[in-house]
């Protein structure tokens, strides 16, 4: 069974997490969309691995790991990533990690733009991770863009990079940013260019090989469905369809090709960034940020925190085609005595069960709650769904009601071990 975990919040819902608990089971992980704007957290037997651009099933040895054509990749940011988790104790080999030639590739000036971009913006800004990630897709969608493929013509890529670093300085010179040099972006790309040389191939024929000799895929998510290009809260959003649509496109496999959606979210919402969020909550934050949770695995920023929103995840539970939910992080609610669930939101007088379109209605969204009572103690020992508090299954059961998915997955800590099949 091949199967796409999708992010329903607004990212950091523990995807990561969730498809390393089930690449144990699989024999291909492929990412398909966003860049190294993502940070996915796997804890392995008491080490901790942050992954951005590999997928994250690298850590199983004779699992193939691929990064799809729908991926925009830095690919000094990758060489720096692979760096650091062979220097964890994970081998990368060409075998195990392959990459898109189809894949479009982040240059330096993209992060630049990114910054430039955020600075005129002021304080509407997006608060993007800085990671080049809108103006590379940018380049892209407008054509102008430099896939992997074209670093195998080295004199049309010099080209094509000197053309843009001349029309990305016009830009950042008006910034007072900083202006690039296209010998030494090429420089620099090429170098990591090299090391990423023996990963490159056509990789649909080889994902569908995998496909039609019955292997089992998993199609890794990055972002959310709320950070998603058309459903998310836009423009407060990443560029890239993250949604499970964005699975087929940044593949080449094709929807009949993919049997379930496991739709990834936490027992309560986070968002890291600028826009909106109804449910969000300071107490909440404040007691999580104390417990040392909720902090950027890309950025390192606090994430603001809030209560339980199934405005949203009815609404990803939609876009997605869920069959199955993970709920991970429900031992951060283990100390609170009550809880708040969001059923729907009041605009201007009018209840809502799905989100708004229009941004400014956004703003205007009160979040109408119900009050579950909490469960006052320690989940991180559970090892089964069974085990848990009478309160903590009957709050998520109230979740898989309100969203019209069932439960498969429940995480109660951080570690590999710590996930509970339902
Ligand atoms: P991703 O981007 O969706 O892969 O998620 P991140 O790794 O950015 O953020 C999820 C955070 O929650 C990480 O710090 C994970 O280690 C952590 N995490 C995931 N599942 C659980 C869980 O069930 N309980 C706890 N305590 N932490 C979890
Ligand atoms: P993972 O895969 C959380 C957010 C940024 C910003 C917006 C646009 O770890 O869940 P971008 O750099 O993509 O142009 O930023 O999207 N964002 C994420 N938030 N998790 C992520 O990835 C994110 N990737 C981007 O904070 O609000
Ligand atoms: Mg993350």
């Amino acid at each position: 069974m091949n199967t796409i975990i999708v992010g329903l919040q607004w990212g950091d819902e523990g995807k990561g997490k969730i498809v390393d608990y089930l690449t144990e089971g699989s024999d291909v992980v492929v990412r398909g969309q966003g860049g190294n704007n993502a940070g996915h957290t796997v804890i392995a037997k008491g080490t901790k691995y942050v992954l951005h651009l590999l997928p994250s099933g690298i850590l199983w040895d004779a699992k193939k790991n691929v990064i799809g054509n729908g991926v925009v990749i830095d690919p000094v940011g990758l060489v720096q990533e692979i760096q650091r988790i062979e220097s964890q104790g994970v081998s990368i080999t060409p075998d195990k990690l392959l990459i898109s030639d189809r894949a479009h590739v982040v240059l330096p000036f993209h992060k630049e733009l990114d910054a430039a971009r955020e600075a005129a913006l002021g304080d509407q800004k997006i608060g993007t991770t800085k990671r080049g990630i809108g103006p590379a897709y940018a380049d892209k969608v407008n054509r102008c863009g430099l896939r992997i493929a074209d670093f195998l013509d080295r004199e049309f890529t010099v080209q094509q990079i000197t053309r843009r670093v001349a029309e990305a300085n016009e830009i950042l010179a008006k910034y007072d940013l900083t202006i690039f040099d296209a010998d030494q972006v090429v420089e620099e790309v090429y170098t990591a260019f090299e090391r990423l040389r023996p990963h490159v191939s056509n990789t649909i024929p080889l994902l569908h090989a995998a496909w039609k000799s019955g292997k089992t895929i998993l199609f890794e998510g990055a972002q959310g469905t709320l950070l998603d290009i058309d459903f998310g809260t836009y423009p407060f959003v990443t560029s890239s369809n993250t949604t499970s649509g964005g699975s087929c496109t940044g593949t080449g496999l094709p929807p009949t090709a993919i049997q379930s959606v496991i739709g990834v979210c936490k027992a309560y919402t986070t968002r890291v960034g600028s826009g909106p969020f109804p449910t969000g909550d300071e107490g909440l934050s404040e007691y999580l940020h104390g417990l040392g949770r909720e902090f950027g695995a890309t950025t390192g920023r606090p994430r603001g925190c809030g209560w339980l929103d199934t405005v949203l995840l009815r609404f990803a539970c939609m876009v997605n085609g869920v069959t199955g939910l993970a709920v991970t992080n429900v031992d951060g609610l283990d100390e609170y005595e009550t809880l708040q669930i969001c059923t729907s939101y009041d605009i201007d007088g009018a209840i809502h069960e799905l989100p708004p379109a229009d941004r400014k209605a956004w703003d205007r969204a009160v979040p109408i709650y119900e009050t579950l009572p909490g469960w006052k103690s320690d989940t991180t020992a559970c090892t089964s769904y069974e085990e848990l508090p009478a309160q903590a299954k009957a709050y998520l059961t109230r979740l898989a009601e309100l969203c019209g998915a069932p439960i498969a997955f429940v995480g109660v800590g951080p570690d590999r071990a710590q996930t509970l099949a339902v």
